[in-house]
């Protein structure tokens, strides 16, 4: 057994806030959101960012539900800024007009990645459950006119995958330099989904080819990554670069978390950053311990060749799909349990080749759903 050694976090993720403008079926936000208050003051976060900074953290995110929500994001970003961080704001662009804009990048924002939900008003607007498509595509000009680079990130299901070339083109139509082409993870909003989102191995294998023919033609022009979902793999992803060992996510409330959904697992003890340092958390708090290391491993990761590598996968993904925090993640060919991945993709295909949408309608993410989830 390898004993960890605790490196420093690298990435804190700052959740400013779970209000957000639009209702993404796709969320990975807690389907309970609404339940959680006490959202952390302006001082509880720059004590958060001196903190992780001063532990060694090179690279925020400012992110949520919709960090523009909160009137304090260029009070944050200087101090981040002036700390030494590489900044990021993870936004729907809601909000971010050419005064917010403007007064950010005077604050020394570094990047901005602006989510879109397709190439078409319809299914973009749809599947927000709001009317912000022309509005993005406004935004996306002003992130040019103010000299950043434009990164565009689009999550893929079986809804917009087909439409995998307009995505493309609109990119290059709003001088996109970066395209993520992220694959939906199943936790949180889309979980509750994913019979209805989960791509069928026929559209994926179709997409990548589109991305890889769109590679060839355009070159460096837009820098196209493709995330196939884990779902499809033979082995897990290696989620977080492993458990406790760069990642460092703190929510609105101020819980500390080493992965966005780790607040779902049971028998960890959250820590929060009300009542610990984030030395305390980082090292010694037992939510960060618990699955660092390969102690907790079980059969086959335990004497797996590739533990090193992927740490056993998601305990995320281990958790809904089992039940065991400490199973294997059943994306693993290897995994006892990997027959429960091979079935949900069976059963999302006949969905897709049904008209299910009433037995299976679509759970958007809304404070009235939440409520229905808080338990
Ligand atoms: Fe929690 Fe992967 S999302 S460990």
């Amino acid at each position: 057994m390898t004993q960890p050694v605790i490196n420093p976090p690298f990435w804190l993720l700052a959740e400013l806030t779970y209000r957000c403008p639009l209702h993404c079926v796709f969320c990975y936000n807690p389907v309970n959101y609404d339940s959680i208050k006490n959202e952390l003051d302006t001082d509880a976060w720059i004590r958060v960012m001196r903190e992780a900074r001063a532990l060694g953290a090179a690279q925020i995110g400012f992110s949520g539900g919709e960090p523009l929500l909160r009137d304090d994001l260029d009070i944050l970003v200087a101090e981040a800024r002036r700390l030494g961080f590489y900044t990021n704001l993870i936004t729907s662009g809601v909000g971010l007009n050419e005064k917010r804009i403007a007064s950010l990048k005077q604050a020394g924002l570094d990047h901005i990645q602006l989510s879109f939900q397709d190439s078409t008003q319809e299914m973009n607007d749809f599947l927000s459950s709001t009317k912000t498509f022309e509005l993005k595509k406004k935004v996306a000009a002003l992130i040019k006119k103010y000299d950043y680079p434009m990164v565009m990130n689009v999550v893929l299901h079986r809804h917009n995958i087909p439409h995998i070339d307009k995505i493309i083109e609109m990119a290059l139509d709003l001088s996109a330099e970066y395209l993520e082409l992220a694959n939906t993870q199943y936790y949180g909003w889309a979980m509750k989904n994913r019979q209805q989102l989960l791509p069928t191995r026929e559209q994926l294998v179709a997409a990548e080819a589109t991305v890889n023919a769109y590679r060839e033609k355009i070159g460096k022009q837009c820098k196209l990554l493709f995330v196939v979902p884990d779902y499809f793999e033979e082995r897990p992803k290696a989620c977080m670069n492993g458990w406790g060992s760069i990642f460092l996510d703190i929510a609105p409330d101020g819980a500390a978390l080493p992965c966005h959904n780790a607040r779902e697992l049971p028998g960890l003890n959250i820590p929060n950053v009300k009542e610990h340092s984030i030395q305390e958390i980082w090292y010694e708090s037992q939510a960060f311990n618990f699955f660092r290391g390969d102690s907790w491993m079980q059969e086959p990761c335990r004497s797996c060749s590739e533990k090193e590598k992927d740490f056993g996968g998601c305990r995320c993904q281990a958790f809904l799909l089992t039940g065991d925090p400490a199973a294997t993640d059943p994306v693993c060919a290897k995994s006892p349990n990997h027959h429960v991945v091979k079935l949900a993709i069976r059963e999302a295909a006949a969905v897709a080749n049904a008209d299910t949408s009433k037995e299976f309608p679509l759970v958007f993410r809304t404070d009235s759903n939440s409520k229905r989830f808080a338990g």
